[in-house]
C-alpha cells in the first residue's frame, strides 16, 4: 500500500519481547531502547540480516557496528583476545554506556566491523535491551536507529519519523525514553593505551580513575574508526541549522530581528542532564520547524566533553 510506514511500534511487554527475539533470529530489524539511545538491531551472526541494518539506516559500509551482548561470556564469544584491562572495565562499567574495541573473531561476518580486524561490544544497561538479547541468545549488533547523519534517537516516535522511508521492515520496542541520552564512550583496547574513539555516556573521568593512563583522539574525537575513509565531521544533526555562540541569547535577538523564528537551547548547571535532554530537544525542535536553532556554547572542561563533541558536530 502506497504510504505505509515500514514501521511497528509496540509496547515494550513480554511477548512483544519475544515477538522481536523471533524476528531477529529470522533475520529481521528491531529497534530497542538501550540506556544511552535507541538501536537497530539484527542478529551479529548473520550477514544478511546485518546487510539490512546498513539499507536501512543508508549507512556506509565503512562504519562498523557494536555487537550488543547479554553479558561477559557472550562478550567473549565475539572477541578474539580478552586482556585483564577488558576484564576490570566490565566489571566496573558493565552493564552501561562503555564499548570495547578488541580483536574480533574470523568467523564472524567481516558486515559486523565493516571489514575492520577489531569489533566494537558492549552490555547495555536497559532491562528492555537485555531481555531482548536473552530470549534472541545470540550478539545483538546495533547503530544508533536514525539514518545516517541524523540525531539519535532516545524515544520511540524519534525511531518511527527517522526510518519512515527505510526499505526494511522494523519493528520497535517502546521502551520509554533512554535515561543517558548520548550515545556510549567508545574505547579502543587495541592501542597501546587505551583510546577513547568516541566520547560518550561513561565519563572520561571516570575512565581516568580506572584505567590511569587513557589517550583521547586530537581534536576532539569522532564517531568513525581510525584510520577512517571520509571521516565525517556532520553528524548528529538536525535538519534545523543550528548554531553554537557564547551568548545565545544576544543573538537570538539579533535573528529574530530579522523576522525568524528562532529558538534557544539554554546551558544549564549539569552536564548529565544537558546530555540527556541534547537529542529529544533536538527531534522536538525539528518538528516543529524553526528557522533556526541557537545553542549556548559549553564550558570548555571535561564534564562538557562529550556534549561539546556532539554540539559540534550538529552544527556541521
Ligand atoms: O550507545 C551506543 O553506542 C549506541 C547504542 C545503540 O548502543 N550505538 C551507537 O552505534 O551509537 P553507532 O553505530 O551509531 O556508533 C558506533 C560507533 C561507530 O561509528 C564507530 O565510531 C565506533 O562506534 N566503532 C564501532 N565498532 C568499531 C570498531 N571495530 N573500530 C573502531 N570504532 C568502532
Ligand atoms: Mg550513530
Amino acid at each position: 500500500m502506497a504510504g505505509m510506514s515500514p514501521v511497528r511500534v509496540l509496547p515494550a511487554d513480554p511477548a512483544a519481547i519475544d515477538e522481536a527475539a523471533a524476528l531477529l533470529r529470522a533475520g529481521g530489524l528491531v529497534a530497542f531502547p538501550t540506556e544511552t539511545v535507541y538501536g537497530l538491531g539484527a542478529n551479529a551472526l548473520d550477514a544478511t540480516a546485518l546487510a539490512r541494518i546498513y539499507a536501512a539506516k543508508g549507512r556506509p559500509a565503512s562504519n562498523p557496528l557494536i555487537a550488543h551482548v547479554s553479558d561477559t561470556a557472550m562478550a567473549r564469544t565475539v572477541v578474539a583476545t580478552w586482556p585483564d584491562v577488558a576484564q576490570r572495565l566490565a566489571e566496573a562499567c558493565w552493564p552501561g554506556p562503555l564499548t570495547l574495541v578488541l580483536p574480533r573473531r574470523p568467523e564472524l561476518p567481516p558486515a559486523l566491523s565493516a571489514g575492520l580486524p577489531a569489533v566494537g561490544v558492549r552490555v547495555p544497561a536497559h532491562p528492555v535491551a537485555q531481555a531482548l538479547i536473552r530470549a534472541a541468545g545470540v550478539p545483538v549488533a546495533a547503530p544508533s536507529a536514525n539514518p545516517y547523519m541524523g540525531v539519535s534517537p532516545t524515544l520511540a516516535w524519534h525511531v518511527e519519523a527517522g526510518l519512515r522511508a527505510s526499505p526494511e521492515p522494523v519493528l520497535v520496542l517502546d521502551g520509554g525514553p533512554a535515561a543517558v541520552g548520548l550515545e556510549s564512550t567508545v574505547l579502543d583496547l587495541t592501542q597501546a593505551v587505551p583510546t577513547v574513539l568516541r566520547l560518550g555516556g561513561l565519563p572520561l573521568d571516570r575512565l581516568r580513575a580506572l584505567l590511569g593512563e587513557v589517550a583521547t583522539l586530537s581534536a576532539e574525537p569522532g564517531d568513525q574508526p581510525l584510520p577512517s575513509p571520509g571521516l565525517a565531521r556532520r553528524h548528529y544533526a538536525p535538519r534545523t541549522p543550528l548554531l553554537v555562540v557564547a551568548d545565545a541569547e544576544t543573538e537570538a535577538a539579533r535573528l529574530r530581528g530579522e523576522g525568524k523564528q528562532v529558538a534557544t537551547i539554554p546551558l544549564g548547571a549539569d552536564p548529565v542532564a544537558y546530555g540527556a535532554a541534547l537529542y529529544a530537544t533536538l527531534h522536538e525542535l525539528d518538528a516543529r520547524g524553526y528557522d533556526v536553532i541557537v545553542a549556548a556554547a559549553p564550558p570548555a572542561d571535561d564534564a562538557w566533553a562529550a556534549v561539546r563533541d556532539r554540539l559540534k558536530r550538529a552544527t556541521g
